[in-house]
């Protein structure tokens, strides 16, 4: 049992993933001894329908000068952020000298668009290796923690936002109450704050078991999220749904009464209710289906390797650290993982402790299969790995289900 961090209520938790390290802390093999472990589980709150871990690493052992995860190694999430801040400055910005926050902006895959336009903007970054790494692109960013007293703190060093913008971001704070009640001040009359988050839909629907770890201690449907804006004076006026990260919603939000609500928002809630979402039931029969994915993917691990062949993972991803711990995958397994990110490199998997390689140890020698960590980014790695399959090599994916893609 545990208390919601949104509306106080007790509730409790339908998924139990064990002892889990820390998703994005990447480690040398003079740190295995001392790695942090914390019980990874899941519960859905009856009274504000908001799901939730129940418990939450400190937020310092996440965000820190050593920060795995740096937005913009993702070409398509580079464009998706540019043409969501150009929706941002079509639809709201067209004010004279207008001002736009963004909140955990990282290495400034998403301002840097309105630094080209020339637009007064500020990001807030509390992990100081990324926020330099934006900082180095021309991106005004404040390397701290956002709450309500920063949020005071620029509202009188710079007056009112128009805009404030977010994405993964405000799923991975805890203290939401906090953030939404500086959002609330922060944001100019008529302002909007657009951000958007993994949708909790989408996780059920695809099983999508590895969006949960330490970071995401929220996983968002609009009826949650309706609920706490609306516990700030502030409301939900628009959502659309977004085709990245495997399935993602973004909000619109602005003071009570300021803009016109789209219909949009309640087909949704509507559908929410038929799809489940609001119910035990739901998230009980998921972690049936969560329970059934780590039988037959270890099972298929097995059966591969039993037969000799050569198994290396693609994308040393966060969500990637649940699915190793939680279905027992170590390098026996899985030889290596690929990843394109420099700081990982070299390391070793959180708990599983499978070396991450560079990309090109990959290419050189293709396994037989690829285990595809980042199937979020599966489009855009399938265009570009067409040799792999040339040589014969084969793509194993666990999201929606497991399957080999011949
Ligand atoms: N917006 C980027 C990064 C998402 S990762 C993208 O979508 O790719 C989440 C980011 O939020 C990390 O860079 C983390 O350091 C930052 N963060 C965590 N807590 C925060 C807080 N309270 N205020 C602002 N940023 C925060
Ligand atoms: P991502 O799925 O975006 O995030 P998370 O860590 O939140 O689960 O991470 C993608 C990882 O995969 C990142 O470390 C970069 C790596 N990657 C590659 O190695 N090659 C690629 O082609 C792409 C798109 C990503």
């Amino acid at each position: 049992m545990a208390q919601c961090r949104i509306c106080d209520s007790v509730y409790s938790e339908f998924i139990d993933f064990g002892m889990m390290p820390i998703a994005n802390g990447f480690l040398a093999p003079e740190m295995f001894n001392d790695e942090f472990f914390y019980p990874l589980k899941v519960g859905f709150c009856d009274k504000c329908a908001m799901v939730q871990l129940i418990e939450q690493p400190d937020r310092e052992m996440m965000f820190h000068d050593n920060y795995a995860y740096f937005s913009s190694t993702s070409e398509r999430m580079t464009t998706h952020f540019r043409s969501f801040a150009e929706s941002v400055m079509s639809m709201y910005l067209g004010m004279e000298d207008p001002f736009v926050v963004e909140l955990g902006s990282n290495d400034g895959i998403m301002l840097q668009n309105f630094v080209a336009a020339g637009i007064r903007h500020l990001g807030i970054e509390p992990s100081a290796n990324v926020a330099q790494s934006a900082m180095d692109k021309g991106i005004e960013t404040i390397c701290c923690f956002f709450d309500q007293e920063i949020a005071e703190k620029i509202f009188k060093e710079r007056g009112p936002a128009n805009a404030i913008i977010a994405a993964n971001l405000m799923c991975h704070i805890p203290y939401l109450h906090s953030v939404v009640e500086g959002v609330c001040r922060l944001l100019s009359p008529g302002g909007v704050m657009i951000f958007e988050d993994p949708y909790l839909g989408d996780i059920i629907d695809n099983t999508s078991y590895d969006q949960i770890y330490d970071e995401h201690v929220f996983f968002f449907s609009v009826s949650s999220i309706q609920y706490l804006f609306n516990m700030h004076g502030m409301e939900v006026i628009d959502v659309i749904p977004q085709d990245v990260h495997g399935g993602s919603m973004r909000y619109v939000i602005s003071h009570k009464g300021d803009r016109e609500v789209s219909p949009r928002v309640a087909t949704l809630i509507q559908e929410e209710q038929s799809r489940g979402l609001n119910k035990r039931e739901t998230f009980e029969s998921f972690r049936r289906k969560v329970e059934l994915s780590r039988e037959q993917l270890l099972a298929l691990l097995h059966k591969v390797r039993k037969e000799g062949k050569r198994v290396v993972g693609y994308g040393a991803t966060s969500k990637s650290t649940t699915v190793n711990v939680y279905c027992g995958i170590t390098s026996d397994l899985v030889e290596f993982v690929s990843d394109t990110t420099p700081t990982k490199q070299g390391r070793y998997s959180p708990g599983a402790h499978i070396p991450v390689r560079p990309y090109e140890d990959f290419k050189e020698r293709y396994p037989d299969y690829a285990l595809l960590f980042a199937w979020n980014h599966a489009r855009e790695i399938m265009a570009k790995e067409t040799l792999f399959r040339e040589a014969g090599g084969k793509w194993i994916v666990y999201v929606p289900e497991v399957k080999v893609l011949e």
